[in-house]
């Protein structure tokens, strides 16, 4: 009796605790929302291997509810017992469920006798007994999962939250490259820094005891504006990028556990180096240079090259290699970045995997390292339609299983480029609207987050 009442109460609490966090995520003021507005469902909450507590939020100051669950997003059948089921609360809780199985739900207003529209659909995967904790860095068992962050989401508690149980490693999206923290040179020569989004990030990861890949000493695109007109010789610029590569190195030595020291080198669909401001004036020799001086630094972190379609496009592949065989043979790098920015149809599996294998040929540490992907490259769909999802799972879990499937000692991590659809650079950069990453705009688990998962078991 004691316990029914326990277990009741505890039910309770945590349609409440639903209720308010839906309310602060969305920043919705219900009473305002129009009576016949579909109320709108969230993500599951308290997973377990046989139930879950369904959530959504309040739809109207009325509190009458059906929710249907099913076994599939058509809802062509349902669950026992959940064909409209009324609720009069904003979550409940979905029993009696079979382990390691799919379930959608969605939601209708009753709104003085009359329905709604339906709500979103939510879909729950009921995992088994022994990993109904699982989370991306749990699946992961031998290599680390990472995510692109910045300053204002590490200080967000529901964000935090999701880093902390997901991630294991963070990348900081911006506020590690040089347009972030070189300010500019005073009148004496010395530099002039600024570390408080670098620091921010770092501190985050030391607190809660996550790895950090530095990203990046060296990139084409984050070079600020007064060294981009230096009106030095091209032996002061190398003297200040040797400057600036020892301190940022040195104040981050035994927290930054990997650089990557030069970002995107290499032209496209050409066997050239890119020719940016470092190549023009420190040669053609100045990516070995900046390992170098990072290695000077810090005898012990690791240094990573970096670049994007080195998969597919053979003859950049061609010309990073034959950069990275130079670096091999003065010692200087530890592994290599792969980029991840592909889409939902492209490149195959076994294009990924060969690629792949030239780095793991070489003996150096394989970083699958901003893993987001495209679902509308071409422009032809203006919602995230279900084919397209269903096609991104596949991706995601070609790229997860491929990455598993390396020798244990030259995994080092996987990092997603951000956490939830909304916050991603494609659409700036693209123009396209577009869903790359693992959760939706309403921080819900997609089908991508579940392709991940499914590839580790
Ligand atoms: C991107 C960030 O995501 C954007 O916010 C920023 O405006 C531009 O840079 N390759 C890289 C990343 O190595 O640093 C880039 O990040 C994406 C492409």
């Amino acid at each position: 009796m004691k316990k029914i009442k326990i277990t009741y109460f505890l039910k309770t609490f945590a349609c409440l605790l639903a209720f308010i966090s839906s309310d602060i995520v969305s920043g919705n003021n219900f009473a305002t929302i129009n009576e016949f507005v579909a109320p709108v469902a969230k993500q599951a909450i308290n997973e377990k291997h046989n139930e879950f507590t369904a959530s959504w939020q309040q739809a109207s100051a009325n509190n009458e509810y059906q929710l249907d669950v099913s076994r599939n997003s058509s809802f062509l059948t349902y669950v026992n017992g959940y064909n409209g089921k009324i609720v009069n609360d904003v979550c409940a809780v979905v029993s009696n469920l079979e382990e390691n199985t799919e379930y959608y739900y969605r939601v209708r207003a009753v709104v003085d006798g009359k329905l709604s529209k339906n709500s979103n659909v939510i879909l729950v995967s009921i995992q088994a007994t022994f990993n109904k904790e699982l989370t991306l860095k749990s699946a992961a068992t031998d290599f680390l999962v990472g995510v692109a962050v910045n300053p204002n989401r590490i200080s967000n508690a529901i964000y935090s939250e999701i880093y902390q149980r997901e991630f294991n490693s963070l990348t900081a999206e911006n506020a590690m490259k040089m347009k972030s923290i070189f300010q500019g040179i005073d009148n004496m020569g010395n530099h002039i820094y600024d570390w408080s989004k670098s620091d921010a990030i770092v501190n985050y990861a030391e607190a809660n005891d996550m790895n950090i890949h530095g990203h990046t000493l060296i990139w084409h695109e984050s070079i600020p504006d007064f060294l981009q007109n230096f009106s030095g010789t091209n032996d002061q610029f190398q003297a200040v990028i040797e400057t600036y590569i020892t301190d940022v190195v040195n104040r981050y030595q035994g927290k930054v556990d990997s650089w990557d020291v030069v970002n995107e080198a290499i032209d496209d669909n050409s066997v050239s180096l890119r020719n940016t401001l470092f190549l023009n004036r420190m040669g053609k020799d100045y990516v070995k240079k900046c390992f170098q001086f990072a290695r000077n630094a810090d005898a012990n972190v690791m240094l990573f090259y970096n670049d994007y379609n080195l998969i597919f496009d053979s003859k950049k592949q061609k010309s990073a290699l034959a950069l990275i065989d130079d670096l091999i043979k003065s010692d200087l790098i530890d592994g290599v970045g792969y980029q991840m920015h592909i889409n939902y149809d492209f490149p195959s599996k076994s294009v990924i995997r060969s690629a792949t294998n030239q780095i793991v040929k070489r003996q150096l540490l394989v970083h699958f390292s901003e893993l987001d992907v495209k679902v509308n490259p071409n422009g032809d769909i203006d919602q995230f339609i279900k084919n397209r999802a269903l096609a991104q799972r596949n991706k995601v879990n070609d790229v997860v299983t491929v990455y598993n499937n390396i020798p244990n000692k030259f995994k080092y991590a996987l990092t997603v480029w951000g956490l939830k659809d909304d916050d991603s650079w494609i659409m700036q950069r693209y123009g396209n609207m577009d869903w790359p990453l693992l959760f939706d705009s309403s921080l819900n688990k997609k089908e991508a987050y579940l392709g991940f998962i499914e590839a580790l078991k």
